[in-house]
């Protein structure tokens, strides 16, 4: 491994192809995806085979949705010259490295991960979902450490899977390679560790309410605003928004979901404060009219990632995808070959080195 050729820094996320990405999935990480391309070194992860992992029976579904959300997120912005698109299915690596590192997670520890919990929960999946489901949580383990990044930007409710992942890299890192389970995370690559201890970063909202006023916002719950919405959709689906005030002179709750959103789609600290300040007090400012700035504010942004997008859409786009798609596994390909093999050397398991034709 060349730890000592000088690079940027590292990124890797990524999200599962369940349909179209909104409003909770901007604020809640994209938004750092973005902003941060020019400092890091970014890979993004389609995890198409996680997608089995709840809809066996769908291959046609998950397909389009994994073109889909390439294409959200190239309209969204992130840029296929700067950045990596990874294609789960089309790294080996991360699959083979999964297995290693479900030897080292205690599978009680598995199964007490939070967010599997709560996706049990939500899901209604009961007791009869499949081995598959909780192994994907060691796989993103896998996903995560075979680029080894030094960052994971992710939404609030991923960050029980980064600290799992912390700790089966922490382990690796102690079993095989030598480095003193006292060490310090940052020290661990220094010391010789093949896998660096990443840190989760959480976007500036963790947690969007959706436009039901009540739950995080979730295609699931049709409470959400696609990154595809019209200027039309957006402005129906905030003028529905509950807020169960009735006169502009009843004093406002500034923690309503409209105003969620003031914070979070409104630029302008100086309005957003203003806003805040006559609501409180009832002030003659009514829902209507912080519907009506809150809309345009969400249009604007959203704007620009519809022209993207239509750019990308029909046979010419899916083409499009499907060649940056390629091109860049080759890329990620390269650097996972290179993780694996120098984990399986740690492991006293390099028993020759293999190229990957693509
Ligand atoms: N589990 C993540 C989600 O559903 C998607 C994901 C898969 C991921 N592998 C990852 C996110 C690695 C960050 C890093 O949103």
């Amino acid at each position: 491994m060349n730890n000592l050729v000088e690079r940027r820094p590292r990124i890797l996320t990524g999200d599962t192809p369940t349909g179209r990405l909104h409003l909770g999935h901007w604020v809640g990480s994209l938004e750092n995806r973005i902003r941060l391309q020019d400092d890091y070194e970014c890979f993004f992860l389609i995890a198409n085979m996680h997608a089995f992992t709840t809809r066996v029976d769908k291959p046609e579904d998950i397909r389009r949705d994994t073109l889909e959300i390439a294409k959200d997120w190239l309209a969204a912005g992130i840029d296929p010259e700067r950045s990596t698109l990874v294609l789960q299915t089309e790294i080996p690596a991360i699959a083979e490295l999964s297995w290693y590192f479900a030897m080292l997670l205690p599978f009680n520890r598995v199964m007490r991960n939070p967010t599997l919990k709560t996706e049990i929960e939500l899901k209604g999946l009961g007791d009869h979902y499949s081995f598959g489901f909780p192994l994907y949580a060691v796989g993103q383990c896998a996903d995560i450490l075979i680029f080894r990044p030094e960052l994971v930007p992710v939404g609030e409710d991923q960050v029980a899977h980064i600290e799992m992942c912390r700790e089966v890299g922490r382990r690796f890192n102690w079993t095989y390679a030598g480095v003193d389970p006292q060490a310090q995370d940052e020290d661990h690559v220094p010391l010789g560790g093949v896998f660096p201890i990443p840190r989760a970063l959480v976007g500036r909202v963790g947690r969007l309410v959706g436009t039901d006023g009540k739950s995080k916002m979730s295609k699931s719950l049709g409470n959400a605003i696609f990154l595809t919405d019209t200027a039309k959709e957006i402005k129906k689906k905030i003028s529905a928004l509950y807020t169960g005030r009735q006169t502009m002179t009843e004093p406002g709750d500034i923690n309503n979901a409209l105003f969620q959103y003031v914070r979070a789609f409104i630029k302008n600290p100086a309005r957003v404060a203003e806003l805040e300040t006559k609501y409180a007090a009832g002030d003659n400012l009514g829902d209507g009219h912080v519907k009506a700035e809150v809309a345009a504010a969400i249009d604007e942004l959203l704007g620009p990632m519809r022209e993207r997008r239509a750019a990308l859409e029909g046979e010419g786009g899916d083409k499009r995808v499907l060649e940056i798609l390629r091109a860049h596994c080759a890329k990620a390909n390269a650097v996972a070959e290179e993780t694996l093999y120098a984990a399986k050397q740690a492991m006293k398991l390099d028993f020759g080195r293999r190229s990957l034709l693509f």
